[in-house]
């Protein structure tokens, strides 16, 4: 059996976050230099049938057998198995590696699902192809967070910038003019799970928060074509609103906060908090000559970790 190793990149929000779910557009985009690797291996004088599991950054070393069936990791290994139609499990040791850290909104659980789907049908010799990785990904995002939009399988299956509605065909966007970002970790490790489940409870009793989830989706619209154009004024704007309103329905916190306004002191043209928010990280739209100073003005803000990106622009 082939050992190919396969990887999956994590994810940014730029626009839309919670209203997503709820029928709204949303724009997200790809993370290609933070990655998660998978790697199935040859189960040698396992007993026939054992999975071995290692994760290292979740502190896991177990087996599928003794893992709850219900566990994200667990399901996009089923997963996969039923997709390609395998009845007889064979034995192999999964080992897993991300760069990113998880539970951090930058699609950590989606990223897991899709390398390990990817890596385990290589290693079966019938690679699945992307929807098919998709689907068995966002089973497992359903495992991982309740009812979640598809957003993050999606933007991780098909590593590219996407115009997402729930349900609808997804739209590859592709900026004319390179963008720069910066990702930085409060630290804060966040439930996106409980977060989701009380914007479903609010939105469904309180007229308001579902006029500010159509607001976030105005905004994604107004986005697409800002995003097009590689117009980064526009888009910083429309970042800051996004935050503003995701900050009402109650999603930010102190931390992000303070990394998101000393993020736009130091020039940025717009930050906001990326994922289900409360923790997690802060997205920021920068001018690449500015990186050094907004870096060192956001780990003065308290930023754990910062990272970098760049989605490179057709010229067009
Ligand atoms: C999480 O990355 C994005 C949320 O909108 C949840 C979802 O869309 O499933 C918070």
């Amino acid at each position: 059996m082939p050992v190919i190793p396969s990887s999956a990149c994590a994810k940014a929000i730029l626009f839309g976050e919670h209203a997503v779910v709820y029928g709204e557009a949303a724009i997200a985009l790809p993370i290609s230099n933070l990655r998660v690797k998978a790697l199935c291996e040859p189960g040698i004088g396992l007993p026939s049938g054992t999975v071995i599991i290692q994760v290292p950054n979740l502190g896991l070393d177990t087996s599928l057998q003794a893992m709850d069936r219900g566990h994200p990791i667990a399901l996009a290994i089923r997963g996969t198995l039923e997709a390609l139609e395998i009845q007889a499990q064979p034995s192999f040791c999964l080992r897993v590696n991300s760069n990113f850290p998880f539970k951090a909104g930058l699609g950590g659980s989606a990223a897991l699902a899709v390398a390990i789907s990817r890596s385990l049908s290589a290693f079966l010799g019938h690679p699945l192809n992307t929807d098919a990785v998709n689907c068995v990904a966002f089973q497992s995002e359903v495992a991982a967070h309740g009812s979640p939009s598809g957003i993050d399988n999606s933007v991780i299956s098909l590593e590219a910038p996407l115009y997402y509605i729930k349900g609808e065909k997804n739209i590859i966007l592709k900026p004319k003019k390179n963008l720069s970002f910066l990702i930085a970790d409060t630290g804060l490790a966040k439930k996106t799970g409980e977060i989701v489940s009380e914007m479903a409870r609010k939105t469904q009793t309180d007229l308001q928060v579902r006029a500010i989830m159509a607001e976030i989706g105005a905004i994604a619209k107004s986005g697409r074509y800002a995003f097009e154009e590689g117009n980064a004024k526009e888009l910083g704007l429309l970042m800051d609103q996004n935050h503003a309103l995701l900050s009402q329905l109650g999603l930010s916190c102190p931390e992000l906060d303070k990394i998101v306004n000393s993020a736009r002191q130091a020039g940025a043209y717009g930050a906001k908090l990326t994922g289900g928010g409360r923790g997690g990280c802060a997205l920021m739209l920068i001018e690449q000559n500015q990186q050094e100073t907004i870096h060192k003005k956001i780990i003065e803000a308290g930023a754990k970790q910062v990272f970098v990106f760049i989605l490179a622009g057709s010229g067009a």
